[in-house]
Formats: C-alpha cells, structure tokens, sequence
C-alpha cells in the first residue's frame, strides 16, 4: 500500500484507529454509551461488577450470569503472597501507580497459561482470556490496597468475600466498612470510569494486545499510559489546583493569570467532548448527594471548584472546553478517605474493565498495530570511522 499520500495528524485526531462494539460518545451531545446503554443509566442502575460484564460480554447479564461472574471475581480477590514481598522492596514515596504498574506486570509470572493463548496463533484461547479477565480484575482493588497500607507501614488487609467489588475495595483501603451512600458513590465512580473508547491507555492497551502478550503486560502498559497529567493523572492535579485557589473570591483572578500564563485548567477540556463531559455531570450529582448525606460536610474546596466552573463557563467554554471526568471525582475520592496520589489507580481498577474488553474483542479479530511515519532524518550518508572524527572538547 503506498502511504505516502496519507497525511500526518498530530495525536492521530480524528483517524479511526479500530473498529469497535463497545462504547459509543458523541461529544456534541454529551452522549457516552456502554455496549449501547447509557452511562447515566448504569450509573443509577447498575453495579461495577454488572457493568464490567456489560462491557466484556455485549449485552446486560441475566441474574445467574451476574451471580456466577460476581462470585468468580469474589473468589480471586486475593493475589499471591509474593506480591506483596515486591511491594515491601518498593520506595514508600514512589508514585502508587508505579507500584501498580510494577505488580499488575508481574501477574502472569504467579498466573502463567500464555502459550495457551499463542498456541493457535492469532485465535485466543477463550478459557485462559476469560479466567485472565476475572483475575486481573479482582486483583486490581487488592493491589491498590495493598500498597497504600504497605507503604503506611502497615500489613494489608486482606479482601472479603462477603462484600461487592466498591465496599470491599473502600474496607481494604480505609479498615472499616463503608456506609451504603459512601459504598454506593464508590460503586458509580467506577462505573464511570470503566471505558471511554479509544482514549490513549485503551489505545496502548490494543497496541499491546495485539503482538499477544500476555494479559496483564495489556494492562500494565495501558497503567503507564494512564498515568500521565494529559489523561488519567489530572485528577490528583485538580485538588491541587483547587488548594492553591484557596477559596471561591479568588477564582477569577487565578483564572486570568493562568490563562494569561498558557497553563492549562486541569479538569478541563477534552479531545471528543465540545460539551461538559456527561460523567462530570453525574459525578456532581453524587457530590451533591454526599453534602446532602453528610449535612453539608464534604469539602470547602467544592464551593472553588463550583466557582471555577462558573467563571470558566464565561473563559473556556467558546472554545468547548468544559469540565471533563477529572474536575469532581477527586473531591469525591477525598471525601471518601482517599489519598490523593491514588485517585488514578483507582481510575485505573475500574478502566481494566474496558481494556479487558477491548482486549478481547482485538483478539477476536486480531492484526498486530504497525502504523507508519513520515521520516524526517538524513538520507543515507557515509559512516565516519571513530578516528576521523573531530573532538567535542577544545584542544
Ligand atoms: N485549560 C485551558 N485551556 C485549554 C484547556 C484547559 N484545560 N484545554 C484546552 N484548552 C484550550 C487550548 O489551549 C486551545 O486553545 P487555543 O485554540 O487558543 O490554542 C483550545 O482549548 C483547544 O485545545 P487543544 O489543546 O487543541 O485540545 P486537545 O484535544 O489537544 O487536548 C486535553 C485535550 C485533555 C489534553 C486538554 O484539554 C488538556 O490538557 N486538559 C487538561 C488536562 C486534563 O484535565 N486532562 C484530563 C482529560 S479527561
């Protein structure tokens, strides 16, 4: 094929770089779908574990699929003993997504099978896939646990099984249940966050995917690609931010010289959305039912981030750029007792949903990504043998 006529697009913007069945957004409208179910009806309806199976298997489970895939992810919430010998060489200051990317690689060395998958070339092996998704998965909140109580210096709580996936995570990390409005709002957040079609980590998941490697390196490098500021990284950035405003009669003036200075809003703006994001919606909606719950106790740095939304509509928004995902789920993260430092491996538990999914709908139908580039470089030239050339320092 001649390539030479395709033009370059910077971040590939706009080039379709898959052919996908399972989540749907218009960002003009504010639309996002799960396998054609509004994310706003999974949200209110839905479970994490309910939606994770939307995702990965197309269509909403019956009662005994929901139960049979609840009860597998609740029987394998606890990873190998070893694991958590990694975590105890790791540095305590090392950034939790580090130490997540670090054990999600090391899975496949307590849970091999691979060849099995790479046995009939390109056609996986549906067994293997299917208990790989159900480990990993389970295994995310476990992870994320862990480390914040290794690095606390204290031993890991160990998972329960009599728990859901949201009230068990909340229990390991905070050592106490949570209550149902706190264990509900953990629950919508991860449905939320589970996919988001092809953004940059689902992208590297897919890349990853497609050379088959073994499941859990899919999901370590789509964590590597997470972590960055311009994707899952924002939200720690926005309480930041929301700190250093220190208060609502401040906004306008930090806005102005941000904006003055070229430094970008985090939380805001998006590739695909025009629009505010519609999980932003929902997310607000949540953080209205927690000050309602709590009688108003939730955060001061809320009444900030409503006030820079406000003066940002007046700033930002003629050149659609709204509030995305990142703006109110930190405050809500905070509100629930987590650390700051961990509310992208928390959007990292529940996008493995979505880029388990997405894993194994690539190997369905599987071609390894090998895109092109326009070089920029020499054409060839001739070799200087070391003794020809000239030294860099004088004399
Ligand atoms: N704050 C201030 N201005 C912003 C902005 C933000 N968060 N996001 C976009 N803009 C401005 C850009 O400066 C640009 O202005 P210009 O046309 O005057 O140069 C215009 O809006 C278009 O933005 P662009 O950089 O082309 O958008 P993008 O699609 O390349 O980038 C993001 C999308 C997400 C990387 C970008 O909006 C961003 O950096 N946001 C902050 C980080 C964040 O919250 N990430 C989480 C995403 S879910």
């Amino acid at each position: 094929m001649d390539t030479s006529t395709h033009a370059y697009i910077p971040g590939l913007q706009g080039i379709p770089a898959t052919q996908s069945r399972i989540s749907f957004l218009d960002g003009q409208e504010g639309l996002l779908t799960y396998r054609g179910y509004r994310i706003v009806d999974l949200a209110r309806h839905s479970t994490f574990e309910e939606t994770a199976w939307v995702l990965i298997n197309g269509e909403l489970p019956t009662p005994e699929q929901l139960a049979c895939f609840d009860g597998e992810l609740r029987a394998n919430r606890r990873v190998k003993y070893n694991v958590r010998d990694i975590m105890k060489f790791l540095p305590i200051d090392g950034h939790p997504m580090e130490a997540l990317q670090t054990c999600v690689a090391s899975l496949g060395m307590f849970y091999p099978g691979q060849e099995r998958m790479t046995a009939h070339g390109v056609s996986a092996d549906s067994e293997f896939v299917e208990q790989m998704i159900i480990k990993i998965l389970a295994s995310m909140a476990t992870l994320v646990a862990m480390w914040e109580r290794i690095r606390r210096g204290d031993d890991p709580i160990p998972p329960r099984k009599d728990l859901t996936y949201a009230e068990n995570f909340l229990y390991m990390m905070n050592e106490r249940e949570p209550d149902p409005v706190e264990a509900r709002i953990m629950d919508a957040c991860l449905v939320l966050h589970a996919e988001h079609t092809i953004n940059a980590s689902t992208f590297s998941a897919l890349v990853c995917g497609s050379t088959l490697a073994p499941p859990n390196l899919v999901v370590a490098s789509a964590i590597g690609t997470l972590a960055g500021p311009l994707h899952g990284g924002a939200n720690q950035r926005v309480l930041n931010m929301l700190d250093e405003i220190g208060s609502p009669a401040k906004v306008a003036d930090w806005l102005d010289q941000r904006l003055a200075n070229k430094q970008v809003v985090w939380g805001f703006g998006h590739r695909e959305y025009k629009v505010k994001d519609p999980r932003a919606d929902i997310l607000q909606g949540l953080l209205e039912q927690l000050h309602e719950h709590r009688h108003g106790d939730v955060s001061p740095l809320y009444e900030v981030a409503k006030e820079l939304e406000r003066c940002a509509a007046e700033r930002l928004a003629p050149k659609g750029v709204y509030p995305n995902v990142d703006f109110y789920s930190g405050l809500l993260y905070e509100a629930l007792g987590i650390p700051r430092d961990q509310f992208t491996p928390i959007f990292a538990i529940s996008r493995t949903a979505g880029w388990l999914a997405h894993w194994k709908e690539q190997l369905s139908n599987n071609r390894i990504f090998r895109p092109t580039q326009e070089y920029q470089g020499y054409a060839p030239r001739s070799y200087q043998p070391m003794s020809e050339r000239q030294s860099s320092f004088p004399g």
